[in-house]
């Protein structure tokens, strides 16, 4: 194991963990990494080329400062689950730097994916970094939340073409609190179709129990959940869980 992937010796994890309530409230370490990024990813990747941008964002998450982006070994996890659903349309409630939807672009190429974001800052150093990688117009990044009352899902339905089982894959990367209240709605509104699979990231780390427990309870009706045993990301200590849910449709 190569000392990248031992975090706790690494000071930019660190500043991860006494910056918790900045990041928790704002979405960014604090340190500006995630503005460095930009630089750093049009510094070093090829311009125009996806593999190599993602690659690029790995090498930086490991060698210059720690991301929450879902990582390199949670994001196999995810590719899988793209490719499964033979993703079109694509929601991600999480944005960040854009790491996730550059590996939902690679894995289906032929897929829009439109990206969620709180906060303004990150949806813009996600933009600059698509638009480097060649995925500007595949991947849409919206600011907003699903929990503001409808503006952001009216949005979505009127302008992005959000209807009765357009959707193949929802991601689920932003507040842990949300994930429940969320794919409720994504379900009232009818979005999914049978067949259409959900990713919930951090479902052990730092968790997700209500999510958790609503697969759970709803298995083999509504819901049929595999769960992935994994780590967090970017070190092999934390253990993580990604749950993969296919939606049956309601019976
Ligand atoms: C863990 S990061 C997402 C990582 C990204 N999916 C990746 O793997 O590259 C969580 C992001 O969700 C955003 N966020 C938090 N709560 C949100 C909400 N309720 N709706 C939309 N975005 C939210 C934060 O601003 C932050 O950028």
């Amino acid at each position: 194991m190569s000392w990248k992937k031992i975090p706790f010796l690494r000071w930019s994890f660190w500043r991860i963990l006494f910056g918790m309530k900045h990041l928790t409230t704002e979405w960014q370490v604090g340190d500006g990494r995630e503005a460095r990024l930009v630089e750093y990813v049009t510094k070093n990747a090829k311009p125009g080329d996806l593999a190599d941008a993602i690659r690029v964002v790995d090498e930086y998450a490991y060698n210059e400062s720690f991301l929450i982006n879902v990582g390199d070994e949670k994001g196999t996890i995810l590719d899988d689950a793209v490719r499964r659903a033979e993703a079109k349309k694509i929601l991600e409630l999480g944005t960040y730097c854009g790491y996730s939807a550059m590996r939902m672009a690679a894995a289906a190429p032929d897929a829009k994916i439109y990206s969620i974001e709180f906060n303004p800052d990150n949806a813009e150093i996600a933009r600059s970094i698509h638009r480097h990688a060649g995925v500007g117009d595949q991947i849409t990044v919206i600011v907003g939340t699903l929990g503001d009352g409808g503006k952001t899902a009216d949005a979505l339905e009127t302008e992005h073409g959000f209807t009765s089982g357009s959707i193949d894959l929802v991601f689920l990367d932003h507040a842990k609190e949300a994930y429940l209240p969320d794919i409720k709605m994504i379900v009232e509104r009818g979005w999914l179709h049978p067949g259409s699979i959900a990713v919930g990231d951090n479902i052990k780390f730092p968790g997700a129990p209500e999510y958790h427990a609503y697969m759970k309870e709803n298995e083999g009706t509504l819901w049929k959940s595999d769960e992935h045993k994994t780590h967090a990301e970017y070190q092999t200590v934390i253990k993580d869980i990604v749950l993969v849910s296919e939606y049956l449709g309601p019976k």
